[in-house]
């Protein structure tokens, strides 16, 4: 399973590269917002520290627009993947991303048939919003699961990057089910990355190791 991060923070991003697992990034207007300088130069930064998909999110609503807003950012890095939201237009305009080379992350998916459609229109990532689902007491997980089934039934080469992933079960879960790729908030990766039972048993190693005879 591909482990991407869900930031635009620098920070994050290097101290999460650093353990050696992350394959590409994730970011959306809200992220981007939460930092400081440009979003170009932000983004650039976060390509140069990933040799992996960052995705960037267009904010046109019509086809045409998402569409001259994808060749735009996607000048900004090669690692550069366009998020497009997962409307009728945003099926248009990931289409004619396809012809054009460009890669797209249909982003905001919220139902297997979204997951279809955007497979339909060549995306190369699909991302379901699993802790949004939860929050409105639709279990995420469970789309995940009918989406992988429905790409396997007719071998759809589009990958399943779950995302809005707010806990470990989340990531387990995805995990098992074959999921293509998890996005997860830093949080979720510290969380993930440190067991308590583990920090218990260092600390009664080192304790004993003081009782052994060294002469
Ligand atoms: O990757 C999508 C993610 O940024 C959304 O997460 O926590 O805002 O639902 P969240």
């Amino acid at each position: 399973m591909k482990v991407f991060i869900d930031t635009a923070n620098i920070d994050e991003i290097k101290r999460a590269a650093e353990l050696g697992l992350l394959d590409g990034v994730t970011t959306n207007p809200t992220l981007l917002s939460r930092e400081k300088g440009n979003f170009r130069d932000n983004l650039k930064s976060i390509c140069e520290i990933v040799d992996g998909p960052v995705s960037a999110e267009v904010t046109a609503l019509d086809a045409d627009n998402m569409v001259l807003q994808a060749e735009d950012l996607s000048r900004i890095h090669k690692n550069i993947v366009i998020k497009i939201p997962s409307t009728r237009d945003g099926l248009i305009a990931t289409k004619q991303l396809k012809g054009k080379g460009i890669r797209v992350n249909m982003t905001l998916c919220f139902s297997p048939l979204q997951a279809l459609l955007a497979a339909k229109a060549g995306a190369t990532f699909i991302s379901p919003f699993v802790g949004r689902l939860d929050d409105v007491s639709h279990v995420g997980m469970e789309v995940v699961e009918q989406i992988i089934q429905i790409y396997e039934n007719y071998g759809y080469e589009t990958e399943v990057l779950v995302a809005s992933v707010r806990n470990p079960l989340h990531v387990v879960e995805a995990a098992l089910m074959g999921a293509d790729i998890v996005t997860m908030p830093f949080k979720v990766i510290e969380q993930i990355v440190k067991h308590p039972l583990t920090d218990v048993g260092i600390k009664k190693f080192l304790a004993d190791w003081e009782k052994v005879k060294k002469d």
